[in-house]
């Protein structure tokens, strides 16, 4: 048996058990993916600076996040169809993060429900609301939220309409899958992912299936959101969902700087810097090179987070240095649950505490919230650009 050790080993690990259309769902960008994999390497072109003989112990991760307490300032970003790289993987999921003291973000279009994380976990997680034309429906949906006892709401802003993902047209995708001929044989090749699928009640949407009216069946993904999704979605709608929530709100999906002063005013708790992993608007930005813009923007105004790209602690480090008070991990921990499951997602969480950790002594620094520009090296090509 092989040992894992990096991230990129639980991808490898995760292509050879999850069925082809679910880990290509994951690893997709939308159309040519050059913005899915800029988010990645653009984290290349941020150096760090080395500094020695500085006393490294006694070092700290734990900080906040919208005030609340992380043991290092990652949280688990929503992903769709979680439950599908692996049986009940939202569950799964919530639970390492509940045991490593990080937040665990469950989306709306999750497998596992609401109710069905809630049932399993003790800490309250956070949920990520898509904006849909049914108003009454995203009420309840926030109702159902404040019955969980979640402790913030992450409002997705960059996804009224859904970018092509050519892969998962290709693949047919949906959940649970078709049983096509393809289909069956992704299936057949992937045993345990069957053993664990025909072990559980929860193969689809079930945050929207039975709640909607006239929704008893939704198996596509982009058949749903162009029908439900909400095109109109605009700035004023934050303060109606404000008041129908009523806790800490946290904004998705801003890259301009232009968007983030208005996201400011908004009232949100924080907003996170997001071109939502590259899979919308292909040919942005990277969300590492959109965070200090937005930093210099409204820093002093708002509490910023980002993701997109993190394959690393060091990805973790950077992203902080440039002034982000907290990071969300995606298709890192998609690929640690479809390779191992629960401990899939552990161990992955741990390999990035690791290099984190390991990464701020090396720059000489022992508290994670005394990170700065000060830790990149000025010749960084991406500094250069600023
Ligand atoms: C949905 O959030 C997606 O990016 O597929």
């Amino acid at each position: 048996m092989t040992t894992q050790v990096e991230i990129a080993d639980y991808k490898r690990l995760a292509k050879r058990r999850v069925p082809k259309l679910f880990f290509d769902y994951a690893d997709s960008g939308s159309w040519t993916e050059s913005t899915y994999r800029a988010n990645e390497s653009d984290f290349q072109q941020l150096l760090l600076r080395q500094r020695v003989a500085v006393d490294m112990t006694n070092r700290n991760l734990a900080g906040e996040m919208i005030g609340q307490q992380v043991s290092m300032p990652v949280a688990i970003a929503p992903t769709g169809l979680t439950g599908m790289q692996r049986a009940d993987g939202e569950i799964l999921a919530a639970q390492a993060c509940e045991e490593a003291g990080i937040p665990y973000t469950l989306s709306t279009m999750s497998i596992c429900s609401i109710e069905d994380v809630a049932a399993v976990t003790r800490q309250p997680f956070w949920f990520q609301l898509y904006v849909m034309k049914d108003r009454g429906f995203i009420n309840s949906l926030i109702q159902r939220a404040k019955a969980a006892g979640c402790s913030a709401l992450v409002l997705t802003f960059d996804l009224q309409i859904l970018g092509q993902r050519h892969k998962d047209i290709r693949n047919g995708l949906s959940a649970p899958p078709k049983l096509t001929p393809k289909h069956l044989w992704q299936m057949a090749t992937r045993p345990g992912w069957c053993l664990g699928m025909a072990g559980t009640p929860r193969r689809d949407f079930r945050n929207i299936v039975g709640h909607v009216k006239g929704v008893d069946d939704m198996s596509s993904l982009g058949e749903w959101t162009a029908k439900q999704f909400d095109p109109q979605l605009s700035w004023d709608d934050i303060e109606w969902i404000k008041e129908q929530w009523g806790g800490p709100l946290i904004l998705k999906g801003i890259l301009d700087p232009e968007d983030a002063r208005i996201a400011a005013q908004s009232g949100a708790d924080a907003l996170i810097v997001s071109n939502h992993g590259g899979r919308q608007l292909d040919g942005a930005r990277s969300s590492i090179a959109a965070l200090p813009g937005i930093v210099d923007a409204v820093g002093d105004q708002i509490e910023i987070h980002m993701d997109g790209g993190i394959r690393s602690g060091q990805d973790v480090l950077k992203a902080l240095c440039l002034g982000a008070k907290g990071v969300y991990i995606g298709r890192p921990y998609l690929y640690g649950l479809g390779a191992r499951g629960k401990a899939g997602v552990t161990e992955v969480l741990n390999i990035i505490r690791n290099e984190l950790d390991i990464t701020m002594a090396l720059c000489g620094e022992r508290d994670v919230n005394q990170l700065g520009r000060h830790n990149l090296d000025p010749i960084s090509p991406l500094l250069k650009q600023l």
